[in-house]
Parts: structure tokens; sequence; C-alpha cells
């Protein structure tokens, strides 16, 4: 009897593996698909795919670059793009059986960690990829994640399309897998006592893939404590003493782990609250890159974070980041993105 679930993924892979018969063309003259103009802004990275034999048509002639690919399919080209290697890994996933075309490049995808599910047991196999999950795989593949200056894409919720893919396995081809990606884990440490920098740190957490830490103060801060027109409030206090250490409650789990360290806080009268130099002087900090970034009202960073580097020794700083409460996800992915933590 004919297994049609499995000859739906033999066709599928059959149309994956099809370009391998095309023969190769150089300038991205004719694309060889109808609906690929020479000129579209993803003509040469199409033709990459194709040559490669990464990513064949939709048959038909098209490519269909506006349409959406599956979780699965994106994994499976990352997979042949690597080489399509063969490990020995135990998959803990419900909806990827064994033997189907996508199983081997979601195992290898699982054991280098690039995908992690939906944390109920489901990969989403035929889910469309969205750019967020896009670039969540790349940044656990690679530690960046490519799309940057891609057209249209923004790492929102939306699918991203053939022709995004397309374009990132073409800066893929370009970079390299090995080289300088292979940075450590990535902590986001943050004090926020207004849930301001927390948002901010959810974001670059998730742009990351990182680790959250909150710094809580072991006595939390009352709204009367917050009080910056009165003298005497505990935070003014606070801050008018170079030698206060609020104390923390809780400590971060293994900071051995870590190599890049994002250090959020508020500013106060300009700068950091004592918290953070309680945080800064509890661990040993050598070797790591720590990128200072805060919300205010209206304030810059001014000297707030260089203020801390002296607390620490044998930490490289990168040149800190304010932003306001309520700035955007782009926003913070676009300053993310920007830096350069391989340094
Ligand atoms: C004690 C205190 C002092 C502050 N000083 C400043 C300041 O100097 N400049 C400024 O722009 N905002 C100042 N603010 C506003 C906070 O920086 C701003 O609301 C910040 O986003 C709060 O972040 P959070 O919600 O994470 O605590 C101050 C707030 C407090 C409570």
């Amino acid at each position: 009897m004919i297994n049609l679930k499995r000859l739906g993924g033999i066709l599928l892979a059959l149309a994956l593996t099809a370009a391998l018969a095309v023969p190769v063309f150089s300038a991205v003259e004719d694309t060889g698909f109808s609906d690929v103009d020479a000129g579209a802004w993803y003509a040469e990275a199409v033709a990459y795919c194709r040559e490669s034999g990464l990513m064949a048509g939709v048959g038909g002639g098209r490519f269909a670059p506006d349409s959406t690919l599956t979780r699965a399919m994106l994994v499976t080209v990352l997979w042949r793009q690597a080489g399509s290697p063969a490990v020995n890994y135990l998959m803990q996933f419900d909806d990827v059986p064994e033997g189907q075309w996508y199983s081997e490049g979601i195992r290898w995808a699982a054991s280098e960690g690039l995908v992690r599910g939906y944390g109920d047991g489901r990969y989403g196999t035929n889910d469309p990829i969205t750019q967020q999950q896009l670039d969540i795989i790349l940044n656990n593949y690679l530690g960046r994640t490519l799309t940057q200056g891609i057209p249209g894409f923004d790492g929102s919720a939306a699918p991203a399309t053939r022709a995004q893919v397309a374009a990132v396995l073409l800066n893929l081809s370009q970079v390299g897998t090995d080289a300088p990606s292979q940075e450590g884990r990535t902590l986001v440490a943050y004090f926020s006592a207004t849930n301001n920098t927390e948002h901010i740190a959810n974001h670059i957490a998730a742009i990351r893939s990182a680790d959250l830490y909150e710094i809580v103060p072991e006595t939390p801060y009352t709204s009367s404590d917050l009080n910056y027109n009165d003298n005497s409030s505990r935070a003014n206090q606070e801050q008018n003493d170079p030698a206060a250490r609020p104390a923390i409650s809780g400590d971060v789990e293994d900071m051995a782990q870590y190599d890049v360290i994002f250090l959020g806080y508020p500013i106060w009268h300009g700068q950091a609250p004592r918290i953070i130099s309680t945080f800064l002087e509890r661990y040993d900090l050598t070797g790591k890159t720590i990128v200072p970034f805060c919300t205010s009202g209206s304030s810059p960073i001014g000297s707030s974070a260089r203020n801390l580097q002296s607390l620490t020794s044998g930490a490289a700083w990168l040149e800190g980041q304010r932003f306001s409460g309520s700035a955007s996800r782009d926003t913070v992915a676009s300053w993310v993105n920007g830096l350069d933590l391989n340094a």
C-alpha cells in the first residue's frame, strides 16, 4: 500500500533536489524562473540557490519568491548547505517521525542547538517559518542573523518569504559557518524598578536567544522610595552616596558560562542605580564583553556606563545605548545586530 504522506515527502524532496540537474549558469541574465526578474533584488540569491541545489522552483518554471516555506524546509536547506551531515542524536519532537525527507535535517539542527521547537514537544514541521523564528535559528547557528538589510525583513512574526530565505543562504555562503561565529552564551542582566528596562531586556534576550537575569533588590523599591523630587527618598539617598550597595536577592547561575553580558538599568540622576555596582562587584567578569544599555525619561546614557567600568577589571566594555522604555523590537534589533560582539 502506498503511504501518501511519505509519497508527498518524497515528491517534495525531489522538488528540493531537482535543481541539481539544472545546468549551472553564471551572470544573472536569465534567472530561469518566469517569476524571477533578472533585475529583482533577490535574482542573484535565487540563482545561487538554484545552482547549488539548495532550493529548486515550485514547478511550472516558477520560483514563487513571495511564498512562504515550512520550518522543515528551512532546516532542510540549512542542513544541505552544511553538507547534509549525518548525526547520531536522539530527537524529542512528537511531530518529527523518523524516515521523512526532513528528519535528518531536523536531527542535525537539534544536535547543533539550532532548533528548540515550541516547548510543547512539537517542532512545528509544517508551519510556515516566521521572520522571528528564522532570526532565532540563525542566531543559534551563527551567533548572528544575516538578515540585516534584506528587503521586507523586520524580524516580526510575519512569515519569511522564499526570496528572503534565498538571500540568507547567499549571505551564509559568503560568511561561512565556522569563522568568527562561535562566541559563547549571552546573558541579559538588568535592573528595572518600573518595567521599562525590563521591556528592552526582553527584546534583547529574544533577538540573541540569550538567558535573562533580573537583578532583584533584596528590599524592593516602593513608589515613595523612587520619588526623585524628594531628597530624602531611598533612591536619591543611594545615588548621593557612592559607597551605597543595595543588596541583591539571588545569584546568576554559573556566570562562567557567559561571554557576553548585556547590562541594563534605568538612569537615576544621570547615573546607573547603585544596585548595578553591587551586581558588578559580585562576580568575576574577567574576559567578558559587557554591553550596557539603559532607559530614561530623556537623559542620554552619558557617563553612567563609563563610571561603572572602573568596578570591573579585565572585562571589555562596548559603547552603551539609551532607549525609551517603549522602544520597539526593531529599534532594539538594529542596535543589537550592528554590534561587533566577536571583537
Ligand atoms: C530616582 C529616579 C531618578 C531618575 N533620574 C532620571 C534622570 O536623571 N534622567 C532621566 O531622563 N530620567 C530619570 N528617571 C526616569 C527613569 O530613568 C525612567 O523612568 C526609566 O525608564 C525607568 O526604568 P525602569 O522602569 O526600568 O525602572 C529617574 C527615575 C527615578 C526613579
